[in-house]
């Protein structure tokens, strides 16, 4: 085996805390091929309890730092760094550390506009580094057996798609931030992952259509331990309420290139029943996808058979084959459902996500989730937000390229990325 890839991790919030389990998992595991050897947040206490819990769960206490530049300086032969920052600063932390040789794993979304997308993009080209996007639902096995399913035309030509979530009634998700328009809305900051489920199994979006809403204007503090219990150790700082500025659900039409059509809607403000729907039609048959990080399983509808479930799903998927680590840590390469709890599941795919990147870097091939296809899925978002100002569909070339972008100037133009109107840069 390679020497393990010296990596950092900068961002020790929440997810910092999650990723640690995903190192921990894969560092358990005979694909370990990185070390961590530093850990970097301008909060310095998270910093120095991430370190604490590194400690714990590797064996060895990594390095502590503020900032980054110093934490180059002082640590020798740092190769890598994995920037679960808030979604606000993807721009400023992810592309600070391509410039500084860093290769990087940055959070989804990539950035918080498509121009902050580009910058860390722009950084990326120019230093020749890695930038891998932590998508991790795509890594479900579940959703892996799906997408086999579909390119391997067990219900024919892809003709329609159904993602559908709604719940969340005013209850603050996970932070604040979350629901400032400068910082991340949850559409943008939830959303981002069913935008890529969206295109990963149908392909890529051409437009959209759609409207955006901020339904509850004063949101509430109830589950204040986040997914999986991370944010415990910050509960007591979580303000009793907040008056939300940015958009909490979204309604969408889609038009894939390929002509298929979708229907999104990613409502965190759903009272009542919630709903969480993922369903694909074709031309012979649909399919019903369990979700994510669950391991339920997936189940087959065709014409004239009738419902296929359980292992005899796997029939209809010949190309289905989960890749070595996949397979090491969900427990074989055709499985067809699992049994881990959330907090399991998610580290397993964090591992897989850690694996690739060091992967990457040594063998230099590109990661499946590039910055290109993590910005489309930022501008799937955005153009539902953007056709909502235009009152139009909008293509997602338009987007991309900021020929419309009346909803997005107004971010650029408070964190710094575009001048404001009339005003040099
Ligand atoms: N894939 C998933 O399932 C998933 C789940 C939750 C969060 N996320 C993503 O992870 C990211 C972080 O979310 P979170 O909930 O952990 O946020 P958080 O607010 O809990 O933590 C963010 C941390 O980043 C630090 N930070 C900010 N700027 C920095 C900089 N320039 N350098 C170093 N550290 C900096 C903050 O001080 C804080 O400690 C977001 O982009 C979010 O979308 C992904």
């Amino acid at each position: 085996m390679d020497d393990p890839v010296r990596l950092a991790i900068i961002g020790c919030g929440g997810m910092g805390r999650r990723h640690l389990l995903g190192l921990a998992e894969l560092s358990h595991s005979p694909h370990m091929n990185c070390t961590l050897v530093a850990v970097c947040d301008p909060n310095r206490q998270n910093a120095e309890d991430l370190a604490d819990e590194a400690h714990e769960l590797l064996g060895e206490r990594p390095a502590v730092f503020s900032n980054a530049e110093q934490m180059v300086k002082d640590v020798d032969g740092l190769e890598a760094a994995d920037c679960p920052t808030d979604t606000g600063s993807h721009h400023v932390a992810a592309t600070n550390a391509l410039e500084l040789g860093l290769n990087i794993l940055c959070e989804k979304p990539l950035a918080l506009t498509i121009r902050g997308c580009k910058r860390i993009i722009e950084a990326a080209q120019s230093s020749g580094r890695i930038l891998s996007v932590a998508e991790n639902y795509r890594r479900d096995p579940m959703n892996r057996l799906v997408r086999a399913l579909i390119d391997d035309g067990a219900i024919g030509q892809r003709q329609f798609m159904i993602e559908t979530d709604s719940g969340g009634r005013d209850g603050i998700i996970i932070t604040p931030w979350r629901h400032m328009k400068l910082s991340g809305t949850i559409p943008l900051d939830a959303g981002v992952h069913n935008a890529d489920i969206l295109q990963y199994y149908i392909g890529d979006a051409h437009s959209a259509f759609g409207q955006v809403r901020l339904l509850e204007k004063t949101r509430v503090r109830r589950n204040t331990d986040g997914p999986g219990g991370f944010y415990a150790k910050w509960a007591s700082g979580m303000p009793e309420s907040i008056q939300p500025t940015g958009e909490d659900a979204i309604f969408g039409q889609i038009t894939f290139a390929n002509g298929a059509l979708g229907h999104w809607v990613n409502n965190h403000a759903g009272h009542g029943e919630s709903l969480h729907q993922r369903k694909v039609f074709g031309t012979r048959g649909s399919i019903t996808s369990p979700g994510d990080r669950n391991g339920r399983p997936v189940e087959l509808h065709i014409d004239d058979v009738g419902v296929i479930t359980g292992a005899r799903v796997l029939d209809y998927a010949p190309s289905y084959r989960l890749q070595p680590a996949a397979a090491a840590l969900f427990g074989g390469e055709r499985i067809w459902h699992y049994d881990f709890d959330f907090p399991t599941t998610d580290r397993k795919l964090l591992a897989l996500e850690y694996h690739e990147l060091a992967t990457c870097i040594r063998t230099g091939q590109q990661p499946e989730v590039t910055g290109a296809v993590a910005m489309r899925d930022v501008a799937l978002v955005y153009a539902l937000f953007e056709s909502d100002r235009a009152r139009r569909p909008v293509t997602i070339e338009e987007v991309e390229s900021s020929a419309v972008d009346a909803y997005q100037r107004e971010i650029d133009e408070q964190i710094g990325l575009l001048a404001p109107a009339g005003a040099a840069l």
